[in-house]
This record gives C-alpha cells, sequence and structure tokens, in this order.
C-alpha cells in the first residue's frame, strides 16, 4: 500500500512567515551574543567581518536554505534525503546541533526571567559579579557535578512548557500566531529600552567605542571564525531553522526578498541591540573612571553583570530599564527557543511519521529534561560557556560548508536551486550568489577553521581560549558527538524510504498543496 502522502501545513500569510522568521533569527543571539562576541573581538573592528560574513556567506545561505526547504518540503534530514539518499546525515547534524542550542538557550531565557524580577527592586545589591556567581549561579567549575538550584529550575521548567505548548499548537495556530505579538512586542519594548539608553551621559563614548574599527584586531583568525559562527546563529542558519521554515512557504512565495527582508531586519537588530549595549557601557566608564576596553565583561557578564551595575547607577527609572531589558531578552529569546525546538520536532515527524503531539512530547520532552537536569546546577554556567563556543565554531561552522559543498559541489544542484527561487522571486540571483555561497563561503572558513584550530591547540594560560583548550575533551565531545548522532540516524534510516516528494502539479493556484491532487499520489 502506498505510503501516506505528506500533507503539510503552510503559513498562512507572507508577513506571518517573515514574522515567524524574524522571530527565530532576533533572539538572545542578538541581544546578549552578539555584543558579547563583538566586546571580545576588538568591539569595532568586529563589524567589519561581521558585515563581509553577512553578505557572503548569511544572506546567500538563508536563500539556499528556503528554497531547500520550499523545493522539498520537509524538515532538514527528509529535506536533504530527498535531494539525495547520502545527504540525509548532513540534516541529522543540523538537528543534532538544534538540540544542543536549545538545551542550553532555554537556561539563559531562565536566567533573564529571574533577573527581570530582581530589577524591580535591583535584588542584585552593590556588586552584581558576586550576586551573579555566588548568590544566583552559585558558579563552579566545569566538572563540579552535584548541586542543583530549585528556583532556577522552576523557570525553566517554564520556559519548557510555554515553548512546547506554542509548537504544540502548529505552525499556524502556534508559531506565526506567537509571532504575530512577540515581534511587535519586542520592537516596542526594546525601542524603549534604546531611548533610554542613548540619552545616558557617556553614550557618545561607548557608541565611539563601537564604531572605531581597530584594525590590528581583525588580522587574528579567531576575530573572523567568531563573525562567521555569529552570524550563523543570529540568521538561524546552518542548523535546520529555516530549512524547516521554508518547507511551509507555499510554493508561489517570493524567496529571495523575504530572505533580504529577514536578514536585514536581524542585523538592524543586531547593531541596534550593539549600540544600546555600548552606550550603557560609556555611561558605566564614565561612572566607574574604568575605560570600556579595560572593563572585563566578556560572554554571561555583559548581560548579567554589566546591565545591572548600570542600573543600580541609573538617575531615573532604573527599574523601568532593567525590566525593559530583561523582558526583551525574554520574548526574543523565547521565539528563537521554539524555533530551534521545531527543527527536531519536526524531523522526527517527517522522518518517522509520528503526529505532532507525539513528536512534541517525546523530542521536546526529552529535551526539556536534558536542560533540566544539566543547567541549573552549580556547572551550568560553565557547560554552557564552552557548550556554547564548540557547538557554534566547530559545529555550526563546519557542518554549513559540509552542506554546501555537498549541495553546490558534489550533487551540482545550485542551478537546479537558483531557477526554483528565481522562478516565483522578484529579486533574482546568479552569479554573485553563487560565488558568495560556493566559493567564498567554504574557502573562507576552511582557512579561518585551520587557523583557529592551530590556535585553540596551542592556546597558553593568557590566551582568549585558555579556558576552552582547558576543557577541549568536553567541548570536542559535544562538537563530535554531534556529527556522530547524524550518522548513526542516517544509517538506521539507510533503508526507510523518505515519502514521496510531492509534485509540483499537486499545487493549486494559490500556491498550496491540493488536497484533492495529493490524495492520488
Ligand atoms: N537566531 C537565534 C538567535 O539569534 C538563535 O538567538
Amino acid at each position: 500500500m502506498a505510503r501516506e502522502p505528506n500533507i503539510r501545513e503552510n503559513w498562512g500569510s507572507r508577513l506571518g512567515f517573515i514574522l515567524a522568521a524574524v522571530g527565530s533569527a532576533l533572539g538572545l543571539g542578538n541581544i546578549w551574543r552578539f555584543p558579547g562576541v563583538a566586546y571580545e573581538n576588538g568591539g569595532g573592528a568586529f563589524l567589519i567581518p561581521y558585515l563581509v560574513a553577512l553578505c557572503t556567506a548569511g544572506i546567500p545561505l538563508l536563500i539556499l536554505e528556503f528554497t531547500i526547504g520550499r523545493r522539498f518540503r520537509g524538515s532538514a534530514p527528509l529535506a536533504f534525503r530527498r535531494l539525495n539518499k547520502n545527504t540525509e546525515f548532513i540534516g541529522w547534524w543540523q538537528v543534532a546541533i538544534s538540540i544542543v542550542i536549545g538545551v542550553y538557550y532555554a537556561v539563559i531565557i531562565a536566567w533573564a526571567a529571574w533577573y527581570a524580577f530582581f530589577s524591580l527592586d535591583q535584588q542584585w545589591g552593590e556588586d552584581p559579579a558576586t550576586f551573579l556567581m555566588v548568590d544566583f549561579l552559585q558558579a563552579g567549575g566545569l566538572y563540579d557535578f552535584g548541586t542543583w538550584l530549585p528556583g532556577l529550575a522552576v523557570a525553566l521548567a517554564l520556559v519548557w512548557l510555554a515553548t512546547l505548548a506554542v509548537i504544540g499548537a502548529g505552525i499556524k495556530r502556534g508559531i506565526e500566531a506567537t509571532s504575530k505579538v512577540f515581534i511587535p512586542l519586542l520592537v516596542v519594548l526594546f525601542g524603549a529600552l534604546l531611548v533610554q539608553a542613548l540619552t545616558l551621559d557617556g553614550a557618545v563614548d561607548g557608541l565611539n567605542a563601537f564604531f572605531t574599527p581597530d584594525w590590528e584586531a581583525i588580522r587574528g583568525a579567531q576575530v573572523w571564525l567568531a563573525a562567521y559562527a555569529q552570524i550563523f546563529f543570529t540568521l538561524s542558519v546552518g542548523f535546520g531553522i529555516m530549512i524547516t521554515y521554508g518547507s511551509y512557504l507555499k510554493r508561489k512565495s517570493d524567496i529571495t526578498t523575504s530572505a533580504w527582508t529577514v536578514g536585514m531586519s536581524n542585523s538592524f537588530g543586531e547593531i541596534l541591540a550593539g549600540i544600546a549595549v555600548f552606550s550603557v557601557l560609556g555611561f558605566l566608564a564614565l561612572e566607574t573612571g574604568v575605560p570600556i576596553e579595560k572593563q572585563s565583561y566578556a560572554g554571561v557578564g555583559l548581560a548579567f553583570i554589566a546591565f545591572p551595575a548600570i542600573i543600580n547607577t541609573l538617575p531615573y527609572l532604573a527599574g523601568l530599564f532593567g525590566v525593559l531589558f530583561f523582558v526583551s531578552l525574554v520574548v526574543a529569546g523565547w521565539a528563537s527557543l521554539i524555533s530551534v525546538v521545531e527543527v527536531p520536532v519536526a524531523a522526527f515527524e517527517d522522518r518517522f511519521g509520528w503526529g505532532r503531539r507525539k513528536a512534541v512530547a517525546i523530542v521536546g520532552g526529552v529535551m526539556a529534561a536534558a536542560s533540566l537536569v544539566l543547567f541549573p546546577t552549580v556547572n551550568g554556567l560553565m557547560v554552557l560557556d564552552v557548550t556554547d563556543h564548540f557547538i557554534n565554531n566547530y559545529g555550526i561552522a563546519v557542518a554549513a560548508p559540509v552542506a554546501i559543498i555537498a549541495v553546490v559541489w558534489v550533487l551540482w544542484r545550485w542551478q537546479e536551486l537558483r531557477d526554483d527561487a528565481n522562478a516565483t522571486s522578484t529579486f533574482k540571483i546568479g552569479p554573485i550568489w553563487f560565488a558568495c555561497l560556493g566559493v567564498i563561503t567554504p574557502l573562507a572558513l576552511a582557512v579561518i577553521l585551520f587557523f583557529n584550530v592551530r590556535d585553540l591547540l596551542a592556546a597558553g594560560p593568557d590566551s582568549p581560549l585558555a579556558d576552552y583548550h582547558e576543557y577541549q575533551a568536553f567541548g570536542w565531545a559535544v562538537a563530535g558527538g554531534s556529527l556522530a548522532f547524524a550518522l548513526v540516524m542516517a544509517l538506521v534510516l539507510r533503508r526507510k524510504e523518505a515519502p514521496p516528494a510531492i509534485p509540483e502539479e499537486v499545487f493549486d493556484d494559490a500556491g498550496y498543496v491540493s488536497i484533492e491532487k495529493e490524495v492520488d499520489l
């Protein structure tokens, strides 16, 4: 008997799809990760590799992912399987990366939720650094297993429940409907925050630090890898999200314009977040007399130490400022978490024929359990930091060029995909897209990765990579484990045929899959 045809939901409207994709892209990557990564990698200088990576890798890959998803109408593993039997592992690799990211991403939202509450009366007191590390997280070393933090676990459980409820409600009623509320809300919250940040004394000094290129700083491979990894993370490309979201597109949707809209909105939001954060750093420098480049607020500390420190010194509306900042983090992060978790949920649904509820319960349940066991703990912060570094720099930044090389060079399918995107898009892609995607991105990443691995392996105690060097066994296990998971899944499913790809004729005039025609498959 023929296998049941795969009847997929579609986005309800073009705006709904764009908002969902922007909701995925705009996230902790913009507000929490970008300013921190920029700060660690030469401040203003970072904008140059960032913009190069956006134009040469980010947008071209976004176009490719939307096209693959829409053409093969499947989440990452199914889409890659339909592309070619031998590329299914790439889809599962992306699923594994999404699982890892989702598991730690949720806990940052839980921290932010607590901090929104702490903001009301600045519960972190005079010394936010001690409050974060000692009182709130009781932070220990990577291998200090044991103590669990119940308060944080409760917030984390709520984050997971809310996320799984939205995904369980489906594409239109769940993800699209939520995005239509979240994105306008985020614009209002963040707009208010930005105005408040820009009016602080010292903001101009902060902006000077953010926008003044330091040419020396961008000579290191690490800065370039950080820029590419940041672009993939922030645009939600390279780990299955945009393929999955593309698979719910109507056949006639305009792919390239949507990709530019999403890419530009995301980077605009990211640079605005940078402006807000550096304005407040300028203010802090003025207050404390310590210049911006000497303040040591790397990574997590920027959002959860520098911001509280600033809130303490604000002349007026301090509580409001804190609530705006941390609620923005929660809202932006939650919309992105939904998209991250949708990747494995849709993958299991598609490839094992599970219903949505079953997929959400099993896949979402396992992720939530892993997140609850691993992260509200005294070593959670270290596990998170090392995992984030390795899964982005050696997970996404390796899986993305592998996917590109497979599609473009090994299978030589780029012309088919280019024509597919062009057939329904106002803005056409051609040789520049090919050059950026097929040549510049893989070559750049190969060179960058080579130098970066060399630096990581040789990092001494004074290197910025010292921690990652020390914990590399764990880090490589996470990055390598994702690939191993992918290979095993692809092997297990090798004999399990993918449901047939739906031919063009089944689309009706409005671009929906025509149910009557589909039944005849
Ligand atoms: N793109 C999402 C973010 O930036 C994952 O946080």
